[in-house]
């Protein structure tokens, strides 16, 4: 990405810091009635993940991350703050950080807290709202700091608002990564190469293999905020679709599959049963599920790999000492 315009980047006389206007590059309200219709009729069938991003569901995801079986969050938090000093240092002074699924921004700070100079920052998600919500409380919390927030879905093309800065550092947190397929991930990888431009890099949050039983229990938490989160995605085509899924008859399952290495969310249907969004029938049999996620978990080396077949080299990894989540630095091969 090319330095061009400047924005002012000076506090307001009050000195309450404001993001500056929402970038609104918002999928359009038809892209999720056909992902919902094909996914839906597929075989076996599948909604886009993408989708659980409504405000409600990022409210929910923050509940997730607080869940003491939720280990992925608390882990990144700690690893981020006992290398923020390194970690500031390999992306260097006078970045532009560019987030993509930003959600509360929570994690941000950390590196904010400890990058010399930043030159913005320009948080990237789906849910427009609670995107305005936090690049506000994070500019007001950032006196001086540009904060440019984009409303978009990042699996798809876009331009991000060019800011003057030294290079731009996509951050990636969360193991956001391991919601994409193998094929997807490179893909995304190559996208992310051409928005780091050739002087950057990328900060990315990779969650490792490990016990199956704790991976099962961090996607079906005994309090059911899980389950509250996956079947959300159907409130919301009911809602914006006017959809006809009872809620009382579809429950979350989240199961691993040890050849891919993930972990597979579902929404199972309890019974036969016939759902309708607009003049189509979507037929259900019992048990039959819909998937709504995968999370891959990866070792180092197979990530390496990955990246490289992207072109991303990774020149730094902080792990915590369980090993259970890394935290890694990638520049251009
Ligand atoms: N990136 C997160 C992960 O794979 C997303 C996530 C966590 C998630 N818990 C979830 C997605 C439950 C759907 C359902 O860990």
């Amino acid at each position: 990405m090319l330095e061009v315009q400047r924005h002012s980047p000076r506090p307001r006389p009050n000195g309450l810091n404001k993001a500056l206007p929402l970038v609104d590059l918002a999928p359009a309200a038809s892209d999720l009635r056909r992902d919902a219709l094909a996914g839906l009729c597929a075989t076996p069938k599948t909604l886009p993940c993408k989708y659980f991003y409504d405000d409600h569901g990022s409210w929910l995801f923050d509940q997730i991350c607080t869940l003491p079986e939720y280990y992925p969050t608390r882990t990144e938090l700690v690893i981020s703050r006992r290398y923020a000093a390194e970690i500031a240092a390999a992306c260097g002074p006078q970045a532009l950080l560019l987030e993509l699924g930003s959600g509360s921004s929570t994690k941000t700070r950390i590196i904010l807290d400890h990058l010399r100079a930043p030159a913005g920052y320009v948080p990237v998600d789906i849910a427009r709202d609670f995107l305005r919500h936090a690049a506000d409380e994070l500019a007001a919390a950032y006196p001086g700091l540009p904060v440019v927030p984009v409303c978009a879905d990042f699996t798809q093309p876009f331009t991000p608002p060019a800011l003057a800065a030294r290079r731009t550092i996509v951050y990636f947190p969360g193991s956001t990564i391991g919601n994409f397929t193998a094929d997807d991930a490179a893909e995304l990888l190559r996208t992310i190469a051409g928005l780091m431009g050739p002087e950057g890099g990328l900060l990315i949050g990779v969650d490792l293999r490990k016990d199956p039983n704790m991976l099962v229990r961090a996607y079906n938490d005994a309090r059911g905020v899980t389950a509250a989160f996956n079947l959300n995605l159907l409130t919301r085509l009911n809602r914006e679709l006017s959809a006809d899924f009872d809620l009382a008859h579809f429950q979350h399952r989240a199961t691993w599959d040890p050849t891919p290495g993930r972990i597979e969310m579902q929404l199972v249907s309890k019974r036969d049963q016939a759902v309708h969004i607009d003049d189509q029938s979507i037929e259900f049999r019992a048990g039959e599920p819909i998937r709504t996620e995968y999370s891959h978990k990866y070792t180092l080396d197979q990530f390496a790999s990955m990246a490289s077949t992207a072109g991303l080299a990774v020149r730094k990894v902080w792990t915590d000492h369980a090993r259970l989540f890394s935290v890694q630095y990638l520049t251009r091969a």
